[in-house]
């Protein structure tokens, strides 16, 4: 299952998406962590320290490996240097899944371990100015993207993407590669500015959007959020001193974290599995290509010099049973 925690800077993107990483873990799941983020915190956030979370691999730096295990034997694909963001897999592709060894993880993903269990970080590095713009082919994102259209999850399995709302995850399509999408507010004005945006695009693409409401005090607090999000307000957290105690470098064991706060991690997973029946991988890799075809036009074909069309394997369908080449 993918899962992405969206919002404005500060909402608490990642504190809520290392709570509920944390949660994961506790009930044993295998776990993906990516941290994509414009600040890198999510390291910290599950408890690395500053210099290891510094030493982790960035994965903006790693696009020639990850393109070049991917890409495989795709016939296709005949190059790094023409495989972009969205290029799609094919037959011949490698496919990521979350319990094996690869040498992407090998390369980009660190094992963090959590009360729990283990899980797997990857990061994609600290964001530039020139990362925040369109920046098509400097996309921070570009190797979590080509990561999430060639992984294939089952059930019980979990990516979760710490992730900014920013327009590089629209023009890309990256925002549609998500089973659930978290959108992390406060409740103000700009909190949920942000969630209507989000909604605007999300709409056309069958994206699954609910709100998280967070610091969140009272019940002003909670009726500004319903009236502003609806029915996509899935829960709210309220301030949580468990979290403080982690921000002070002390940070206490998960099974001391607010009851309340708990239960609404818990309500996240139910949230999360409960949308496996509306997986569509047919409209997965349809809307690969979509925006692989969109990306070609507006900036690939030039780039690259080649008819970036022509990777798109038209008889490829991404799914559970997609038996790839090792
Ligand atoms: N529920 C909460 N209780 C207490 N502190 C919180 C809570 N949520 C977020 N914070 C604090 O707010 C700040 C911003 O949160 P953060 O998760 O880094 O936001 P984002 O990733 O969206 O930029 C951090 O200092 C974090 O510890
Ligand atoms: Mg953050």
């Amino acid at each position: 299952m993918k899962i992405a925690f969206v919002g404005k800077g500060g909402s608490g993107k990642t504190t809520l998406s290392s709570l509920f990483i944390r949660h994961l873990a506790t009930t044993g799941a295998p776990v993906v962590a990516v941290d994509a983020d414009i600040n890198q915190h999510l390291g910290v956030a599950l408890g690395l320290t500053e210099a290891e979370a510094a030493a982790l691999p960035a994965m903006g730096a790693r696009l020639p490996l990850i393109k070049d295990y991917l890409r495989g034997a795709n016939p296709r694909i005949t190059s790094v240097e023409t495989m972009i963001k969205t290029t799609p897999p094919g037959e011949g592709s490698r496919l990521l899944r979350v319990r094996e060894d690869n040498p992407v993880y090998d390369a980009c993903a660190r094992p963090v371990r959590l009360d729990g269990g283990a899980v797997r970080l990857l990061a994609t590095g600290p964001f530039t100015d020139a990362d925040l713009g369109v920046a098509c082919y400097h996309s921070k994102t570009a190797a979590v993207e080509l990561c999430l259209n060639h992984l294939v999850d089952g059930r019980d399995e979990y990516v979760v993407v710490d992730m900014t709302a920013g327009s590089d995850s629209f023009a890309s399509g990256l925002f549609t590669r998500f089973d659930i999408t978290f959108l992390v507010a406060e409740p103000t004005r700009k909190g949920v500015s942000v969630y209507r945006q989000y909604k605007e695009y999300a709409r056309d693409y069958g994206v699954v959007l609910k709100v998280v409401g967070n610091k969140v005090q009272g019940q002003d607090d909670l009726d500004f959020l319903r009236a502003e999000a609806g029915d996509d307000l899935l829960v709210t957290v309220g301030h949580s001193d468990w979290v403080r105690a982690m921000e002070k470098g002390r940070p206490p064991r998960y099974e001391h974290l607010e009851d309340v706060n708990r239960r609404a991690l818990r309500l996240l997973h139910t949230a999360v599995d409960a949308t496996y029946g509306l997986r569509n991988w047919e409209r997965y890799t349809r809307q690969m290509v979509h925006f692989h075809l969109k990306n070609a036009q507006s900036w690939g074909n030039e780039r690259t010099g080649a008819d970036l069309a022509a990777q798109i394997d038209p008889a490829f369908v991404l799914g559970e049973g997609v038996v790839a080449p090792v």
